[in-house]
């Protein structure tokens, strides 16, 4: 039942982005081909963006508030989020009040990316944005735009040096906040499904060994960060 819960909360998402005449084409050819754009932001470019107001504030989210997140994104499955914290995975949440209006994670660890099959590894330097949600009612709003520009900053002070993310090709909310936050395409990740068989198409700077993929161009001289630093903008 969830798994059925799940496909049709992702054509819901996919008719959210695309409507509902696309995404009857793109929900197929999807099921087949997934292509992801790999982007990435260089943090030591100046990052000249407007942060959020007062009324948006944000915690670090932990294991004890798994209820609250599995509720507003019905993806995350107690075992998704299992398997996020214990991977060291970063959850920020930001709330309008006592509503969660948006969640990011990040890593700059090796993370398993279900939606591929694959695990992307950082480089030195590296933080991988790996999702950003915001709850559909309040899309639109210029929510991401502005925690992305307070992401970026931290990031940057924390001594990271570049940003990576992956976007569906059609997810337009999604890249058109990544292109205005300075972000670039580095290069390209398909996953065709072959009937029981996945193969991997790459291009750009995206490389893919067995399971792993990364993103070349590592940024010598960068840090590995402690958990203690670890804090929201
Ligand atoms: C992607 C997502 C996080 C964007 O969050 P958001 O808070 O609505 O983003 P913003 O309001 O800051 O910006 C969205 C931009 O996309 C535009 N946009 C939204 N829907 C659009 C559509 N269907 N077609 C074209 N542009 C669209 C908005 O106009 C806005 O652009 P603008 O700033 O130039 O006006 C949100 O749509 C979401 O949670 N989607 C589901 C999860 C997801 O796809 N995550 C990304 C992959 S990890």
């Amino acid at each position: 039942m969830r798994l059925v819960g799940n496909h049709l909360h992702r054509l819901r998402e996919l008719s959210r982005v695309v409507g509902p005449a696309r995404a009857l084409w793109i929900a197929p050819a999807w099921s087949v081909s997934r292509r992801y754009l790999v982007i990435a932001r260089d943090l030591r470019e100046a990052i000249d963006l407007p942060g959020p107001g007062p009324e948006l504030r944000c915690t670090e989210a932990n294991r004890d508030e798994a209820k609250k997140l599995t509720q507003l994104d019905p993806r995350l499955t107690r075992m998704e989020l299992d398997r996020r914290f214990t991977e060291g995975q970063i959850c920020h949440i930001w709330w309008v009040d006592e509503r969660i209006v948006h969640l990011r994670w990040f890593t700059d660890r090796r993370a398993f990316l279900p939606f591929l099959g694959l695990t992307f590894r950082p480089q030195d330097g590296d933080y991988l944005l790996y999702e950003v949600f915001t709850r559909a009612d309040r899309r639109v709003r210029g929510i991401h735009s502005l925690v992305a520009g307070a992401s970026l900053r931290r990031a940057r002070d924390l001594g990271y040096r570049r940003m990576v993310a992956l976007c569906a090709w059609w997810n337009t909310p999604a890249l058109k906040v990544g292109w205005k936050t300075g972000f670039r395409s580095v290069g390209t990740i398909t996953a065709w499904q072959l009937g029981p068989n996945r193969l991997f198409t790459n291009s750009g700077e995206v490389s893919v060994r067995g399971t792993e993929m990364s993103v070349k161009g590592a940024v010598k001289g960068a840090r590995h960060i402690s958990s203690v630093e670890r804090i929201c903008p």
